[in-house]
């Protein structure tokens, strides 16, 4: 009773990181909630908590993205989140290795998606501020 179930969420993690190792396909929308839904709810989770599907799957722990200002003491550094998400700033250098995909290649896969690429990590940063616990 008890592998298949296990089996199976084995499955759903490995899908997961199969799809996180590839480059993805750019989605056409701009908005941050699906860009999110698309390229972070695999493992943040549908709502932010840190719970999604390949979580289980990760060395680290993967953080609640709800508790970013609480976590910097009611402080949310957008520039240092967008770094962070694009990957051009090293902040995990002194935790470790880095687990979370870099998005940047993602975002900006070719010369006339650049400005593009930074409007969405605006929008995704923007869309983070929105669940911020309080
Ligand atoms: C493969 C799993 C994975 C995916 C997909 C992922 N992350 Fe992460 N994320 C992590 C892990 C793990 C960490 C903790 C730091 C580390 O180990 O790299 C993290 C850390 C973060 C942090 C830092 C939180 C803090 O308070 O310091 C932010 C912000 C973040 N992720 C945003 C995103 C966004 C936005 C996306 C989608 C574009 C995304 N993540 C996709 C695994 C993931």
């Amino acid at each position: 009773m008890w592998y298949p179930k296990l089996a199976l969420l084995m499955a759903i993690a490995a899908a997961g990181l199969a799809q996180t190792s590839t480059p993805r396909k750019l989605i056409a929308s701009l908005d941050g909630k699906d860009l999110f839904v698309a390229y972070c709810a695999s493992c943040h989770g549908m709502d932010a908590m840190g719970k999604g599907p390949v979580a289980p799957a990760l060395k680290v722990e993967v953080p609640n993205l709800r508790w970013i200002e609480k976590r910097r003491g009611g402080k949310f550094p957008v520039p240092e989140l967008e770094k962070l998400i694009l990957g051009e700033g090293d902040l995990r250098a002194a935790h470790g290795s880095r687990e979370m995909p870099v998005w940047g290649p993602v975002f900006m896969r070719v010369e006339k998606d650049q400005d593009m690429g930074l409007v969405r990590v605006r929008r995704l940063v923007d869309y983070l501020k929105t669940l911020q616990a309080r």
